[in-house]
């Protein structure tokens, strides 16, 4: 079980590449699935999800190789089941559902559960469906769905914003006979991606990165070449590396307006960000103030940046408190950062962070993909060793972290 060894310390300076979005490429290769024409997907980071998504679609019948950052997707959908021990391992997998169903009016997918941030339901994506004309019985922990006369139009408005529900109708309705609109739909820059993609493969959407999407169905979708945006949630947790150290870093391809929150919160919080081509610098010149954030839907503070932040805010002054609206069980991190002299008290939603001078070096355990990245934010500032182990979860969603860091000075390095 490989661990990773920081001392920490090091202001960090430098340039880190940032690579493609993992959440937007997961249902960028489910389009895949939308024509038996060859998609081909640029700036495909090396990510241990994507290879999970890769082994579910080839199972479904897709060929699909891998050329450095491009992967090619092609070939006929021969398989409509998406089975558990695959399904288990990445939640994402449940969007194979939408598009399995507009193309082949069939599929079973095991309900893919829970994971150590939430019980993650899914029945936004099965309300919608059902909306189209879908039939779903769940049985045996799987979700058996057929569209017996094909999907059609239909007028769904979400009770709250799901990223990934807003993603696997938004695909379904692409085929479906009439027009569908997705109101109270998520805005996330990754759903503007995947609507770009659907777009070039002949579909026909409106107000993508609104609140208010229309999609009016086509019969087919032909093949298209997308390159997939950089990784906002990547780029904010090397803002934070920046900043917990005391650095000055730029970060190259990052785009400044997919991060919405992120960048009002490091600047109220004294971090200087200045835009330059195609990047930006971060860097911590003066102090670092506590601040209080509210995890919200885009474009408020990202969910997924709520850990890294946190441990940020753990070596401010004063104090901050981080309230998570989105997931239930999302503050894994707290007890980790605790260990390390962090002075963190979560009540409920929300978490009391006490600013402390530094942290301590200490061995501590990855829980989720977000966690584990605050703890090696945290390491890098610390006095002395830390060591994290379960460091897996660390690779289904950061490419070369140790690389990327070492490059700016980082003593980081996996045992
Ligand atoms: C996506 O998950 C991301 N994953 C998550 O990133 C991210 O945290 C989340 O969106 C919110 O931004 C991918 O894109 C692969 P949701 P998703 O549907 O689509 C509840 C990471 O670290 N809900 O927006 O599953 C749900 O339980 C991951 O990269 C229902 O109740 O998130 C959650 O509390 C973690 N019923 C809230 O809504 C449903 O049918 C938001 O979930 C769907 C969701």
């Amino acid at each position: 079980m490989d661990r990773i060894l920081i001392t920490g310390g090091q202001p960090l300076s430098g340039t880190i590449q940032i690579s493609g979005a993992k959440n937007a490429a997961l249902p960028l290769m489910t389009c895949g699935l939308l024509t038996d024409d060859r998609l081909t997907l640029t700036n495909v980071a090396k990510l241990a999800d994507l290879a999970t998504m890769a082994e579910l679609l080839a199972q479904h019948g897709l060929d699909i190789f891998r050329d450095g950052r491009t992967l090619s997707l092609g070939g006929r959908i021969t398989n409509t089941e998406a089975p558990y021990d695959i399904v288990r391992k990445m939640r994402a997998s449940i969007l194979v559902l939408g598009p399995l169903l507009a193309r082949t009016r069939e599929a079973r997918v095991s309900l893919p559960g829970g994971c150590a941030i939430g019980t993650r339901p899914v029945d936004l994506h099965l309300k919608g469906l059902e909306a189209m004309g879908a039939v779903i019985k769940l049985d045996g922990g799987y979700i058996d769905a057929t569209a017996p006369t094909g999907l059609h139009g239909a007028n769904i408005v979400f009770p709250f914003v799901s990223v990934g529900a807003t993603e696997n109708l938004l695909m379904a309705a692409a085929l479906a006979t009439g027009v569908t609109t997705l109101k109270n739909a998520a805005r996330e820059p990754e759903i503007s991606d995947l609507a770009a993609c659907l777009i070039a493969m002949g579909a026909k959407i409106e107000g993508a990165g609104t609140d208010s999407i229309t999609i009016e169905g086509v019969k087919t979708l032909h093949g298209a070449q997308h390159d997939i945006l950089p990784d906002r949630i990547e780029t904010g947790t090397y803002a934070c590396a920046a900043a917990i150290t005391g650095g000055r870093i730029f970060l190259q391809n990052a785009r400044i307006e997919t991060l919405g929150a992120v960048i009002t919160s490091l600047a109220e919080a004294g971090i200087e960000i200045t835009e330059q081509d195609n990047g930006f610098w971060v860097n911590r010149k003066n102090g670092l103030h506590g601040i209080d954030v509210t995890t919200e839907p885009f474009p408020g503070f990202p969910t997924d940046m709520q850990a890294q932040f946190m441990a940020l805010m753990s070596v401010a002054e004063g104090a901050s408190m981080v309230t998570e609206t989105i997931f239930e069980n999302r503050f894994m991190h707290v007890p980790e950062l605790n260990r390390m002299g962090a002075r963190i008290n979560a009540v409920g939603a929300s978490a009391i962070i006490r600013g402390v001078p530094h942290l301590s070096g200490a061995p501590v355990m990855a829980t989720d993909l977000r966690a584990s990245v605050s703890l090696v934010l945290a390491g890098l500032a610390a006095k002395g060793e830390t060591t994290i182990s379960r460091v897996y979860h660390l690779d289904r969603g950061y490419e070369s972290v140790e690389q990327k860091l070492a490059a700016c000075g980082a003593k980081i390095e996996r045992i």
